[in-house]
């Protein structure tokens, strides 16, 4: 097999957008038979939820689609994560532009938008749900979830289930 491949889904607050995606990849994966690992993490650009579980409008929405994130703690982006990682996937622009911002020198790690990185056609942005409603959450999953879908068909995973 060859090396992992290592991404890491970033948000502003960790708390709703990277958690779902992380969960929605990790239940994928785990449904899948991967022809090459893929190790997942999710951080937040922003340090103010460090340490918390997801909202729990998130931990609900994934629940509602069988997917239990309750275990995930919110952490921020570091600069370790910019050579830890092949790949940082930002949910929104405002996301990218702040960790193209905060790169270090000889950074290894690329920075793209999750969704069309993703091959997801449509919106390249995730929408930031935390002021919003459950449909804003249910909205987040179901485009979480189709990237997860195109990043295991894309990497040679065959789905199980
Ligand atoms: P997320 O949503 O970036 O999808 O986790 C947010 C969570 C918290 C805040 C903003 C967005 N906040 O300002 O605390």
């Amino acid at each position: 097999m060859t090396e992992p491949l290592r991404l890491l889904i970033i948000c502003l607050g960790n708390i709703c957008r990277s958690p779902m995606a992380e969960g929605a990849l990790r239940a994928r994966l785990q449904a899948s038979r991967p022809t090459r690992k893929i190790l997942v993490d999710s951080a937040g650009t922003g340090g103010w939820h460090v340490g918390e579980p997801a909202d729990l409008r998130t931990i609900a929405t994934a629940a509602r689609h069988g997917v239990d994130i309750s275990d995930l703690r919110a952490r921020q982006l570091c600069p370790a994560d910019y050579t830890r990682f092949d790949w940082l996937l930002c949910a929104d622009r405002n996301n990218l532009r702040d960790v193209l911002a905060a790169a270090p020198a000889g950074a290894d790690a690329r920075a793209h938008l999750l969704l069309p990185w993703a091959g997801v056609a449509g919106d390249s942005e995730i929408p930031d749900p935390y002021t919003g409603a459950v449909a804003d959450f249910e909205r987040v999953w179901h485009l979480v979830d189709a990237a997860a879908t195109a990043i295991v068909a894309r990497h040679g995973l065959v789905g199980v289930d």
